[in-house]
């Protein structure tokens, strides 16, 4: 008997001590670092639970509203251009102008309004005159065309008086802003649409086609880049905020001109969502010189160009690039690899297709692809009208017309219009606003911890897999 209570005391001293062993060994995997632990060598950032009442709005949509009334906030380089876009859409009517700046807003009136024989809207004036324009009630929709740093604040605002927000790119500039729109969207049931205007280029369109169509096989692979040397700007943007921005944030700060078309070519939150990434940066060496001159400052923490790579939950791979400061040609990259077929669009823009793929007829008597290597010119300019996207189609020659980075911005605008005269969900959710600006904190941790892999926060919370396959609602 007192053999057997020794065992047992002994059993659960050993027990003990394996149990206190193992808590450390999981206290030791899991390190906590501000908004994010680092557990079993992979970043995951908090992601915070849905409250009570918050309702999900994938493929949300509202009554439609045959009139679109917009007031726009910020009219510097990217504003003026907007307003004019909506001005050849019909059933939009400009209700409010704002800007800090008085002079800015009244060049709209006269040189863009009145020149059209418009009436002059309500103006907004100062560093608050934005609030007065989102409590009008006789505005859907607020348009924000100013520094990243103020978009989620505006949004949110915007959202809680109970309008429609379309905001410029990057819509967040860090996780927790990213949940903020998510989150505020849900709780007010209104529409936050970041205005990612490369998804409706000519080519992405095409080749968003093309790839929904089977024409590339499986999508396997994706490239995206902002390859933009910005010397030429850095002095125009307002107050300087954009090299102040870069100067303090490492990362690819601004992702979304490469990542959305490509997102949905791989159907991200439609089937499928990105899991991971892992990012790197090399030193600054331009942005330094840069902020040398235009700030006096000695430290710079963007990199000169950062590479991301991201892979999906189908394990799927996605390369992501940012550069705005060396000297080199413009560059999105845009390229798909699939099974079968090959798209890419910078510097030359081309297909790689197996005849198969291609109608009975398509190709002249005799002809054949080189599987090797990009269809002939002729071939690819013929596949570029026939698989021209429906939507791109429908709207070509006044998208040229109005123009806009050759005609996307006013396709962007049209959809999004249409999209709310028709009581549509908008092509571009606020969980992709979310998941596509989410890469400025994300990777910037990635590089802080040496290219750790980044656990990317799910913004459906769960509803990633519900909707089966990206679609332009119509
Ligand atoms: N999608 C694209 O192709 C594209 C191209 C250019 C710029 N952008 C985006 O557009 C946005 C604006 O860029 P930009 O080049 O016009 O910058 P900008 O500095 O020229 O203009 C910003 C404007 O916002 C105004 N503003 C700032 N705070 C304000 C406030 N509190 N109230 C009212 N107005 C305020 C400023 O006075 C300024 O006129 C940025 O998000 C940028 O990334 C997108």
């Amino acid at each position: 008997m007192k053999n057997k209570l020794q065992k047992l005391i002994l059993g659960l001293l050993l027990l003990g001590m394996a149990t206190a062993c193992s808590n450390k060994q999981a206290a030791e995997t899991e390190v906590r670092k501000g908004n994010y632990r680092i557990v079993d060598n992979t970043i995951v950032f908090d992601e915070p639970q849905r409250a009570e009442g918050q309702k999900s709005v994938l493929q949300f949509a509202v009554d439609p509203i045959e009139n679109v009334r917009i007031g726009f906030i910020g009219l510097g380089m990217r504003g003026p251009d907007a307003v004019d876009r909506m001005t050849y859409i019909d059933g939009v009517t400009v209700n409010a102008l704002c800007d800090i700046e008085p002079d800015r807003v009244e060049k709209v009136q006269t040189d863009i309004l009145e020149k059209k024989g418009l009436p002059r809207a309500a103006a907004y004036t100062g560093r608050e005159g934005w609030r007065e324009l989102c409590q009008r009630d006789d505005i859907d929709l607020v348009y924000i065309c100013t520094n990243w740093q103020t978009h989620v604040e505006m949004a949110v605002y915007a959202m809680r008086q109970g309008k429609h927000v379309a905001v410029e790119v990057p819509a967040a500039t860090s996780i927790e802003e990213c949940w903020q729109l998510v989150d505020v969207a849900e709780q007010t049931q209104r529409h936050c649409m970041m205005l990612e205007n490369c998804c409706y280029d000519f080519f992405e369109l095409t080749a968003l086609n093309m790839a929904q169509q089977g024409m590339f096989g499986e999508l396997i692979h994706g490239e995206g880049a902002y390859i933009h040397n910005l010397e030429p700007y850095w002095h125009e943007y307002y107050e300087n905020w954009r090299l102040e921005f870069n100067q303090s944030h490492s990362g690819d700060v601004y992702p979304t001109h490469g990542l959305g078309p490509l997102c949905q070519a791989f159907n991200i939150h439609r089937g499928d969502r990105m899991k991971t990434l892992v990012a790197m940066g090399t030193p600054s060496y331009n942005g330094k010189k840069i902020a040398k001159e235009m700030m006096g400052v000695d430290d710079f923490a963007n990199g000169d160009m950062t590479t991301t790579m991201i892979q999906t939950e189908l394990g799927k791979t996605l390369l992501i690039e940012h550069d705005v400061y060396t000297y080199r040609p413009y560059n999105r990259l845009y390229q798909l690899t699939g099974t079968e077929g090959f798209a890419n669009k910078y510097p030359i823009e081309g297909y790689t297709l197996l005849e198969k793929k291609l109608p009975e007829g398509f190709l002249a008597e005799g002809q054949h692809l080189n599987p090797h290597a990009f269809v002939p010119a002729e071939v690819r300019d013929k596949i570029s009208a026939e698989y021209l996207h429906p939507i791109a189609k429908e709207i070509e020659a006044k998208a040229k017309e109005v123009g806009g980075h050759g005609g996307m911005d006013f396709i962007m605008d049209y959809r999004l219009i249409y999209c709310l005269q028709h009581g549509l969900p908008l092509d571009e959710d606020v969980y992709d606003a979310a998941e596509w600006s989410c890469l400025g904190e994300l990777t910037a941790a990635s590089i802080a911890n040496g290219g750790m892999p980044v656990a990317m926060p799910d913004f459906t919370r769960g509803d990633w897999n519900k909707v089966k396959g990206y679609k332009h609602a119509q």
